[in-house]
């Protein structure tokens, strides 16, 4: 099998509260890469547990998340035709190629990661092997299908530095069996992160120096694709600002968190880049511009709203689509481990 050479893959974690950080920093980015690229999106649920269960919420919770990111996913736009759509559990290889990249990655390296230090918080001890490992599994994601681009926001961009750290590594380690079975110089590509444009870092409504999250207490600090339009527009009315009006330049954003947070997230859902809404607004008072935007959120996440809405009420569509999309990510994952179990000497492969 020769290396593919224009291949998405990109994770979200079903944890609830999928909100618009999550569809503009990541699921918007899905849609877009399909016209010019061969895409698998996934639904990681095997990174959902490596939470506290009181965090992703048991069972029950579970194959809900699932459902509503999948829902997600068609509703924003991803066609699960011809590309592919499925949940991490479904195809077990993940976590067969996770445990031989946690004997090629270091401790050193997993120590550096911010992400298991603001999960884990000051109880350390207490946090999952699993979540301390994450990062090895999110590598085995992109590389079981030797994905060569990845979509994410800003906060994943340390993940897949790793990723790539582990690639060259398994690529070095191997390098003359690589090269003995005909792979040639790399067995797996240096994937490039794909994080780009207005909102790859979506902050909190009610607080601009701290990211949007899933996790947030207040329910006002982020905007969930489940709200209705009147959440949407009274969460854009109470989001946090300061007194003065919109600058006439980009540069006069600087030192002015909130509002640079709600002018990227305009500029995101419009399609514009940060310049043009700046032009549109300069001089403008907040009670000018946060109506216009909250009408601009509910013009773009009315229709997903709704078509959630129809796809949860009727999860049998969505599980076939999960079905059907594992089964196609199988026969991928199935042959990539075929080859890594050769290359590594396993016997029987
Ligand atoms: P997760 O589930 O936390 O988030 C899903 C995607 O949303 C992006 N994102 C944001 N973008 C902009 N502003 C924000 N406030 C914001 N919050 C979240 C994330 O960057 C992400 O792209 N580790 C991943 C899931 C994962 C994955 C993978 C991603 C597992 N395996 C393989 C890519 C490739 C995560 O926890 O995303």
């Amino acid at each position: 099998m020769s290396q593919p050479t224009n291949r998405v893959f990109s994770g979200v974690q079903p944890t609830g509260n999928l909100h618009l950080g999550n569809y503009l920093g990541a699921i918007r980015k899905f849609v877009a890469l399909q016209a010019s690229h061969e895409c698998i999106y996934c639904v990681v649920d095997l990174h959902a547990i490596t939470q506290p269960t009181a965090v992703w919420g048991g069972p029950a919770e579970l194959a809900r998340n699932t459902r509503e990111v999948t829902a997600a996913f068609l509703a924003s736009g991803i066609d699960p035709g011809r590309h592919i759509v499925f949940n991490q559990s479904q195809v077990i290889e993940h976590a067969e190629l996770a445990w031989i990249f946690n004997c090629v990655a270091r401790m050193g390296w997993l120590n550096r990661m911010t992400q298991f230090k603001e999960k884990a918080g000051k109880d350390r001890e207490n946090a999952s092997v699993g979540l301390f490992a994450y990062p090895t599994l999110m590598a085995a994601d992109i590389l079981l299908y030797r994905a060569t681009h990845v979509p994410v926001g800003e906060d994943q961009k340390q993940h897949l530095e790793l990723t790539r750290d582990i690639a060259q590594k398994f690529n070095n380690d191997f390098a003359e069996r690589i090269a003995e079975l005909g792979h040639g110089e790399a067995y797996f590509p240096l994937t490039e992160p794909v994080i780009e444009g207005p909102a790859t870092r979506v902050m909190s409504l009610r607080d601009g120096s701290k990211k949007m999250s899933k996790s947030d207490a207040s329910d006002l600090s982020r905007i969930n694709l489940t709200d209705s339009a009147d959440e949407i527009a009274r969460k854009i009315r109470k989001a946090k600002t300061d007194p003065e009006p919109l600058p006439g330049t980009v540069a006069g954003l600087a030192g002015r968190p909130e509002a640079e947070n709600l002018i990227g997230i305009y500029a995101a859902l419009a399609d514009l880049d940060r310049e043009a809404v700046i032009a549109r607004y300069a001089g403008q008072p907040f009670s000018v511009f946060k109506p216009a935007l909250a009408d601009l959120a509910v013009e773009k996440l009315a229709p997903i709203n709704a078509e959630m809405r129809r796809l949860l009420e009727d999860p049998a569509e969505v599980d076939a689509v999960l079905a059907d999309g594992a089964e196609r990510a199988r026969a991928i994952a199935r042959e990539t481990m075929r080859q890594v179990r050769q290359i590594i000497g396993f016997l029987g492969a």
